[in-house]
């Protein structure tokens, strides 16, 4: 079922992924709503997707910011669709290199942002007709992957709140989709997009971005989506 008139909010929306799936969605009368720290990333996109789409600058890793972007829309919405938990960050270091900030950093950004989005923006998704949230996991959060505890311990806690939600809301008309992803080829965590290509050379699998967006956006449209989807490059 293609997506329509719906109003959607993306975090994460002038990153690699969520720019795109924003790209895609952005018409037959869909309102998108872009989340991310960069305002003149955020401003540039949105000036290219047309008038019906706004984006608001929110530092997802801070409550007080969170809080103040659910004051926001909760003001300026009637309703919300879609929400797609997109933001993410990457840290990958061994534990002995791994700080204590990054390591918060990493969990209040790809989980605990996800948790108060959700919990907070409740009320104006059950005013939607049929509301999804999206989440954006990974295979790092359903497996130990060395050199990455802060990146799994919080991919795994996204997939435990997410697969959670969906049974809470089982009953209820509130669906949550968990879309578990592998590698993508783009600058997302320590390497950047010419380090990957390199890798790619040598054999590593890669997604390229425009077609795992192209699925996740046919996920997003299924009549009755499954709790949780995995994609992994081959
Ligand atoms: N790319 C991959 O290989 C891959 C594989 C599996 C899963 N994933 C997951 O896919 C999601 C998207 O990744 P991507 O490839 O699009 O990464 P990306 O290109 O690095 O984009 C990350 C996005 O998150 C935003 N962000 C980061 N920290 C934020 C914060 N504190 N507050 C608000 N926004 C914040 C960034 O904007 P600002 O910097 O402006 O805030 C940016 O828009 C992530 O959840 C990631 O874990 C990615």
């Amino acid at each position: 079922m293609k997506l329509k008139n719906k109003t959607i909010l993306i975090t994460g929306g002038s990153g690699g992924i969520g720019k795109i799936i924003a790209k895609k969605l952005a018409k037959d009368g869909n309102k998108l709503i872009l989340v991310a720290r960069k305002k003149n990333e955020l401003k540039k996109i949105v000036n290219k997707l047309g008038n019906n789409h706004q984006y608001v600058v929110c530092d997802l890793s801070k409550a007080k910011s969170i809080n103040k972007l659910i004051t926001k829309l909760s003001k300026t919405l009637n309703k919300l669709d879609i929400l797609f938990n997109v933001a993410g960050i990457g840290i990958y270091k061994n534990l002995e290199n791994l700080t204590d900030k990054e390591w918060t950093q990493s969990l209040a950004t790809n989980v605990t942002a996800p948790y108060r989005l959700i919990k907070g923006l409740l009320p104006l998704l059950k005013k939607s007709s049929k509301p999804l949230v999206v989440n954006i996991g990974s295979g790092a959060g359903t497996v130990g992957m060395k050199g990455r505890s802060a990146y799994v311990a919080s991919k795994f806690a996204l997939r435990g709140l997410s697969l959670t939600l969906s049974e809470e809301y089982k009953d209820q008309n509130l669906a949550f989709i968990l879309i578990t992803l592998g590698s993508i080829l783009n600058s997302f965590g320590p390497l950047s997009l010419e380090e990957k290509i390199k890798l790619k050379k040598k054999g590593k699998a890669y997604f390229a971005p425009e077609w795992v967006v192209n699925k996740i956006i046919k996920i997003t449209e299924s009549k009755n989506p499954k709790k949780e989807y995995v994609l992994y490059p081959t």
